[in-house]
């Protein structure tokens, strides 16, 4: 319990234990019945965290994965059902020095067993979404280990993108349906529509995500969730991953609770209440 004091008037409000002055300053500022059901985060500005430093770039991925515990702590504290972590995209994979692939690699599998403990202190399950067979077969040990120590839990879902691809993700959810109608009589009573291809996407258990977060101040969405995000709030912090604290994200909730979710609708704005009384008087 928090009692905040405004203009005299004491305000008496529950913040969720273990959020810090900080954190319990923004969170009496949400709505708690209308956080996001699921938040997506591009986690970018580790190589700039560190130049900065003039360290090198993998100091900046180790000082990450602080944040990734800070965020994922906060986020299940506060009730967020589902939480994705864009972490190593295909493009990582194929364009970054081998050097440092091979150690976010290790560093993957390291954060899987440390972070156990804390993940099951909070009650978090975690997944997994990407390619996520050409992954090191050392990676994936360790990732069906952390998945399978977690999957009694009943809390929030964490999930990783590792060598994932939007794109990629739609292709094989193509040949996943193709592949379907082949050994069910063939393609010709085949009925694509969007649930058919949300149903084969490697999210196909989670809702799509209410809000997209990105660090570092890049307007992009990197080739993240590309189906899936199509109608959630992007918020972009400058804030370096690295420095990105539970406080960024409640800042961040804030941020979506102001917007006004229209899905390429007419929400109750005061357009739509002009609109209503005109179509009123025109049936008389
Ligand atoms: C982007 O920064 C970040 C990555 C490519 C890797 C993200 C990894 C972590 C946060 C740590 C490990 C995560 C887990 C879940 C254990 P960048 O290198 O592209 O930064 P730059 O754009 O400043 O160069």
């Amino acid at each position: 319990m928090l009692v905040s004091e405004t203009k005299g008037i004491s305000l008496q409000a529950t913040v969720p234990a273990g959020l810090d002055a900080k954190e319990a300053e923004v969170y009496l500022r949400l709505d708690p019945a209308r956080l996001p059901k699921h938040i997506a985060i591009i986690m970018d500005g580790n190589g700039r965290w560190a130049r900065r430093r003039h360290l090198p770039r993998v100091a900046g991925h180790r000082a990450g994965v602080t944040s990734v515990r800070y965020t994922v702590e906060c986020a299940s504290r506060i009730g967020i059902p589902s939480l994705t972590l864009y972490a190593f995209s295909e493009e990582n994979w194929k364009r970054r020095p081998k050097a440092e692939v091979d150690f976010l690699m290790k560093l993957l599998a390291r954060y899987l067993k440390q972070e156990v403990p804390t993940l099951h202190k909070n009650n978090v399950r975690l997944q997994y979404i990407g390619r996520l067979h050409e992954l090191p077969p050392f990676v994936q040990e360790k990732m069906e280990w952390a998945r399978q120590d977690l999957s009694r839990n009943t809390g929030m879902l964490l999930t990783l993108a590792l060598n994932y691809s939007a794109r990629s993700e739609i292709v094989d959810a193509f040949q996943a349906i193709v592949k379907a109608a082949a050994n069910n009589g063939g393609i010709d009573h085949l009925n694509v529509d969007e649930d058919l291809v949300s149903q084969h996407l490697y999210t196909r258990h989670l809702p799509d995500p209410d809000l997209v977060i990105r660090t570092s101040g890049e307007m992009r969405l990197s080739n993240f969730l590309l189906w899936q995000l199509a109608y959630a709030e992007i918020y972009v912090t400058p804030t370096l991953w690295p420095e990105f604290r539970g406080v960024h994200l409640l800042e961040g909730i804030a941020e979506y609770q102001k917007r006004d979710r229209r899905y390429g609708g007419l929400n109750e704005s005061p357009e739509r209440s002009v609109l209503a009384r005109a179509s009123r008087a025109l049936r008389g």
